[in-house]
């Protein structure tokens, strides 16, 4: 499952596009929406989905942001200077998501709900927690332990969706993180034995039986 970034992408094409409008370029967004492949999806996934992911975002930005102001020696470009007022965009956006669910009580109401947000928000934070644990070398850069880092936006952006969501999982019980540094060393065996050309899967099963 991909998490949709729709606004991470449109602040990065227009932060593009006024940068290299100074040195008289631009950039064909047309062309990349027509050569992009689109997946339909219905609404309801939609709308708790790219809620968790405004959330989350904004977690994540808001977090590196703080850091950083309070460690400046990890600026390590000028554009963290001026962050804040996009991290507050994706809070904005999550408000707005947050709003849609509210109108649409049906997806908010039954036990099929308190389902789907769980599995959205398992999905979500599996998926950047794996994620991030594979590129460490950015967050290390700027001074943060990946781990710690992910952990804290886990925590935050849950406490924050469960003012939204029937239902969210139980983020800060210890168990949690275990079973997610568990997924992460089966994830780089994974990751190894498809580097190394073996299909038989049996270096994994000997080591997570
Ligand atoms: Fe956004």
């Amino acid at each position: 499952m991909s998490i949709p970034c729709c606004c991470n992408c449109v602040n990065l094409c227009r932060f593009l596009n006024k940068g290299l409008s100074d040195f008289n370029l631009d950039l064909d967004l047309g062309s990349l929406t027509k050569a992009w492949k689109y997946t339909f999806f219905k609404p309801k996934f939609i709308f708790h989905a790219t809620y968790l992911s405004e959330k989350i975002g904004y977690w994540r930005y808001i977090t590196i942001y703080r850091h950083l102001k309070a460690n400046p020696g990890f600026e390590v470009f000028p554009i963290f200077k001026y962050i804040e007022n996009w991290c507050q965009d994706e809070n904005r956006h999550g408000g707005f998501f947050s709003a849609l669910l509210k109108a649409q009580p049906q997806f908010l109401s039954d036990g099929k709900a308190k389902l789907w947000s769980r599995f959205f928000c398992l999905s979500v934070y599996v998926t950047i927690y794996l994620n991030d644990c594979q590129r460490t070398a950015f967050f290390e850069g700027i001074g943060l332990n990946t781990k710690e880092f992910d952990i804290h936006v886990i925590i935050e952006t849950n406490r924050t969706t469960a003012r939204i969501f029937p239902a969210v999982l139980g983020v800060e019980n210890p168990e949690f993180k275990r079973k997610l540094d568990r997924m992460v060393e089966i994830n780089q065996k994974l990751i190894a034995i498809g580097e190394s050309g073996s299909s038989s899967g049996e270096e994994l099963e000997e080591n997570t039986c």
